[in-house]
């Protein structure tokens, strides 16, 4: 009645923003993304009789109330999938930088949900589980694969068609992907609440939803060709786009900072050199550039050397999801 799995966080290319469906995690437009190598979270599941309560341990603490909270109302929807009664005790490990803001949920949920169904001795397939890691936090749907994911919207009331599908493997485009862990003052809105005020207040949300799926389908031949250029072009402007339906709501609110911008014109003054790298941006005011492998180092220099700029991580394609022991 115990598991262990591990899944990794992903960077979307083309951003999953808006619900249509709170409850259910029903997103207004399909996404892309690709699931990182270097970002985490493994996660063990034990269910127990003798508990009155799920038991969250987060990086080794027991976690605050509301975080216990939300993961528990997710393990009622495992439970209610599973038929399941019994609470758990769940122990959590991220391997994120602390305090980075990169997408944990991802990875997060994704675990969590693997580990659980894993625990209780269910075998489902990819979809299932994307379908169910989809309903702790969206972009969670993505992690379940490795490589290169789109998380189809799906068309039906009850979400059973909502859920990820893998486009190529992490073995077949071996990108690099630059995390830029910048200064920052502001606390952040979450993306939870990001997409929601957004969605009802932003005039530039329909013509978001307008070319989203435009977006996608020009980031899907450029993978299916493996062309760079064209991926890179409508990933940066997918972003662009993104971010001006929050500077639009009411109230607007912006993710980045000034050392946002300073890695957006170190990849304009790249590319204005002739070298490929292209940025997006989630919910933060961390900055992912993408580049191929042979100008790696290069991209890797120029961002460093940049003032604001705290750390570079870099990523490659990663794995789907795993299963322990580890
Ligand atoms: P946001 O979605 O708010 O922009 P993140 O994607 O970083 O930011 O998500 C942070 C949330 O993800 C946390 O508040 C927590 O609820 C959830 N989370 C983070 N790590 C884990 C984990 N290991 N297991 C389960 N949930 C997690
Ligand atoms: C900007 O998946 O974190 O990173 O579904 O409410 O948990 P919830 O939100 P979350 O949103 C991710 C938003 C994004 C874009 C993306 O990952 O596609
Ligand atoms: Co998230």
């Amino acid at each position: 009645m115990e598991a262990t799995a591990r899944a990794h966080t992903n960077i979307a290319l083309i951003k999953y923003w808006g619900k249509r469906d709170e409850k259910l995690f029903l997103p207004m437009n399909s996404s892309l993304s690709i699931t990182l190598d270097r970002f985490y979270t493994t996660t063990k599941v034990a269910f127990d009789s003798a508990l009155k309560a799920d038991v969250f341990f987060l990086n080794g603490k027991p976690a605050i109330d509301a975080e216990t909270t939300k993961i528990s109302r997710f393990m009622d929807k495992i439970r209610a999938f599973a038929g399941e009664k019994r609470y758990a005790y769940i122990e959590s490990q991220n391997e994120v930088p602390i305090a980075a803001g990169l997408a944990s949920s991802a990875s997060g949920m994704a675990a969590l949900a693997a580990a659980a169904v894993k625990a209780l001795g269910i075998e489902v397939d990819g979809r299932t589980l994307s379908i169910l890691a989809r309903q702790g936090s969206g972009s969670a749907c993505r992690s379940i694969y490795g490589g290169f994911v789109e998380w189809q919207k799906g068309e039906k009331a009850d979400g059973s068609d909502s859920h990820a599908v893998p486009l190529l493997s992490e073995d077949d485009w071996d990108l690099s992907i630059l995390s830029c862990l910048v200064e920052s003052k502001q606390k952040k809105v979450s993306s939870r609440e990001g997409m929601k005020r957004t969605v009802s207040t932003s005039p530039f949300y329909k013509a978001w939803l307008e070319t989203v799926e435009t977006d996608l389908a020009a980031a899907k031949s450029a993978i299916a060709a493996r062309d760079f250029t064209m991926l890179g072009r409508v990933l940066e402007a997918n972003a662009l786009k993104m971010h001006a339906t929050t500077i639009s709501a009411n109230p607007p609110f912006l993710y980045w900072q000034s050392a946002t911008l300073d890695v957006m014109q170190e990849v304009a003054l790249l590319r204005e050199r002739g070298i490929e790298a292209y940025f997006t941006i989630d919910a933060g005011p961390n900055v992912k550039v993408l580049c191929e492998r042979k100008d790696e180092e290069t991209v890797y220099h120029a961002l460093s050397a940049i003032p604001s700029v705290r750390e570079v991580l870099v990523c490659h394609p990663g794995p789907g999801i795993q299963y322990g022991p580890f």
